[in-house]
C-alpha cells in the first residue's frame, strides 16, 4: 500500500511547480501527475465546468491506483475540492487550507493579498478558508490571469511582466498587506518579478510548498509514508502533448522529465 503513488493533478502544465516542490520535500515517494493540457486553462471556466473536469480528472488518477491526491490546481482547489473528496475513498489535500495556515502564520499586520485566476478569486475559497481560521484577519484579493500565459512563455525577468504585474498589484499595494498568496500554480515561476513590485515587506506564500507540508503530514498521519529509500518513480501523463511542452514542464519541475504519457480522460 505505502509504495503506491501519489496521485497530483492539475489543469495542465502548472502543477509540476507543486510535483517539484513535492519531489524536494518527500524524494521517496512515488508520484502520478495528470494535467489536463487539452483543456487548460481552467481559471476563466465557470465553476460547474471545473467540477466537471475536476470528476474526470479523478478517476483517471483513480485508475492509477494512488493512496493520495493532490489538487495542484487552485482553481479545481477553490470550487471542485468537495467533488474530488467525495469521489475518492483516499486522503485528498487542496491548496487553499496549507496556503491559507501559512499566511496566517506569517502575517503580522493581519492584512493578507491573494492572486489567483478569476475564478479562483471570485470563488472566494482563500477569504473564506482565511477568515473562518481567524475573523480578525482583512483579505484583499485580485484576480491576475495574464500571469499564466507569460509564465508559460518563459517571460520571468521580463519587462513585460514586470509592468502588468504593476498594474495587477498597486491595488494590493495600497491595502498594506505584508502577505501575498500566490494562488495560482504558475505565479511562483514569477515571484522573483512580485516581490519586486510587492517591495520586500510582502512575504510571499507558494500555496503548493504549502500543499507539500501538508503531504507529508497526512502521510504520517495516516501511516502511509513509503519506507523505501530507493529513488522515487514519477509518471506524467497529459490529454495532449502541445508544442513547447518539455521545455515549458522541465523549466516548472526544475529538472529533466523523462517519459509523458497522453491520455484520453473524459
Ligand atoms: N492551474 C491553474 C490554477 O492554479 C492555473 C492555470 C489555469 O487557468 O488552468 O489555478
Amino acid at each position: 500500500m505505502n509504495s503506491k503513488p501519489i496521485g497530483v493533478f492539475d489543469s495542465g502544465i502548472g502543477g509540476l511547480t507543486v510535483v517539484r516542490a513535492l519531489m524536494q520535500r518527500l524524494p521517496h515517494e512515488n508520484i502520478v501527475y495528470f494535467g489536463d493540457t487539452a483543456r487548460v486553462p481552467y481559471g476563466p471556466k465557470s465553476s460547474q465546468v471545473v467540477r466537471e473536469y475536476a470528476a474526470q480528472d479523478t478517476d483517471f488518477l483513480l485508475s492509477q491506483n494512488v493512496k493520495m491526491i493532490v489538487i495542484a490546481c487552485n482553481t479545481v482547489s477553490s470550487v471542485a475540492l468537495d467533488v474530488v473528496q467525495k469521489r475518492a475513498n483516499i486522503p485528498v489535500v487542496g491548496v487553499i487550507q496549507p496556503g491559507s495556515e501559512s499566511a496566517l502564520h506569517t502575517t503580522k499586520n493581519k492584512r493578507i493579498g491573494v492572486v489567483g485566476t478569476l475564478t479562483t478569486i471570485l470563488s472566494n475559497a482563500y477569504t473564506n478558508t482565511i477568515r473562518q481560521l481567524d475573523s480578525s484577519i482583512e483579505v484583499f484579493s485580485k484576480p491576475c490571469p495574464l500571469f499564466v500565459p507569460l509564465a508559460e512563455e518563459g517571460f520571468i525577468e521580463h519587462p513585460a511582466t514586470e509592468l502588468i504585474a504593476k498594474e495587477y498589484l498597486f491595488e494590493l499595494k495600497l491595502k498594506k498587506i505584508d502577505t501575498l498568496i500566490l494562488g495560482c500554480t504558475h505565479y511562483p515561476i514569477l515571484k522573483n518579478i512580485i516581490s519586486k513590485v510587492m517591495g520586500e515587506s510582502v512575504r510571499l506564500i507558494d500555496s503548493g510548498e504549502s500543499a507539500s507540508a501538508q503531504v507529508e503530514k497526512m502521510l504520517d498521519a495516516e501511516g502511509l509514508r513509503n519506507p523505501s529509500k530507493l529513488k522515487a518513480n514519477v509518471k506524467f501523463f497529459v490529454s495532449d502533448i502541445p508544442h513547447k511542452f518539455t521545455e515549458v514542464g522541465e523549466r516548472f519541475l526544475g529538472q529533466k522529465m523523462g517519459v509523458v504519457k497522453k491520455v484520453h480522460v473524459e
